[in-house]
């Protein structure tokens, strides 16, 4: 495989390329509800009592906001709609065989669990779309991506360019990208926030490839919704 290695990335907003998708509508969508991003990990509450931590969300995944709840103004009414797998439902991911994760939950109460679809991929693995619903914190959420990524490509630029150059986010695929993090992390010392961050960030605008049914019907869905341009 041809791997370029990038050196005269500037520090701020350095990648213009987006690849960065979303599934579902936009928020420019009629009807659709507004959206607020993770600026980093994120604890998502229970969405029938505001003290039950349902899970961890990963930085810059989309929440749907619903409507808000007067008796907890500190905290956003959301949706988390993903992609869970069979036998390890505890993650939920982008897309069947996208392995972005959304979120890692510890115990989901039926009431506040969808499921909306299933499917099995071409290595007979079962997934099925869920939606979660719960509350964030506000002060945890920002309403525009580009705020998180922007904040991501400077800590990528600071800490991964000291024993070589900075890899382009899309010289690898999203599956690839967390394997890779697994040594680099801790070659650069990241701390479990900014590892999730940076991971999240090169995720986001990594390479597409379409290597199956489930890819093809996702990018259907594309939309070009967040883009680092400086
Ligand atoms: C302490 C030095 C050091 C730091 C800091 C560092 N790397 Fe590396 N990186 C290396 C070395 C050495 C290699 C080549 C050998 C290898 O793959 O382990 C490498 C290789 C790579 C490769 C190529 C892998 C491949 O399969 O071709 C990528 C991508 C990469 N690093 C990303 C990162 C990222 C992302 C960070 C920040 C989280 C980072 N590096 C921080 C030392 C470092």
């Amino acid at each position: 495989m041809k791997r370029k290695i990038i050196k005269s990335l500037s520090m701020a907003g350095m990648f213009l390329a987006c690849h960065a998708v979303v599934f579902g509508q936009t928020s420019s969508d009629s009807g659709s509800p507004p959206r607020v991003y993770t600026k980093g990990i994120a604890q998502l509450f229970g969405c029938d009592s505001h003290n039950d931590i349902l899970g961890l969300i990963t930085p810059g995944t989309a929440l749907a906001v619903g409507q808000a709840d007067a008796g907890n103004p500190e905290s956003d009414v959301v949706r988390i709609s993903g992609w869970t797998m069979e036998g390890a439902s505890s993650v939920i991911y982008e897309a069947p065989d996208l392995r972005i994760k959304l979120a890692t939950l510890s115990r989901v109460p039926g009431s506040c669990l969808t499921i909306d679809g299933s499917q099995t991929d071409p290595y007979g693995n079962k997934w099925q779309r869920v939606t979660i619903s719960g509350r964030v914190e506000k002060g945890g959420v920002v309403a525009d991506v580009r705020t998180v990524w922007r904040q991501a490509s400077k800590l990528y630029a600071a800490k991964c360019s000291r024993c070589h150059g900075l890899h382009h986010p899309s010289q690898f695929t999203a599956n690839q990208w967390p394997g890779i993090l697994q040594t680099m992390a801790k070659n650069a010392g990241l701390q479990e926030e900014q590892k999730a961050l940076i991971e999240k960030y090169l995720q986001t605008h990594a390479r597409y490839e379409i290597s199956d049914d489930a890819r093809v019907q996702a990018q259907k869905q594309i939309k070009a919704a967040s883009c680092v341009s400086g």
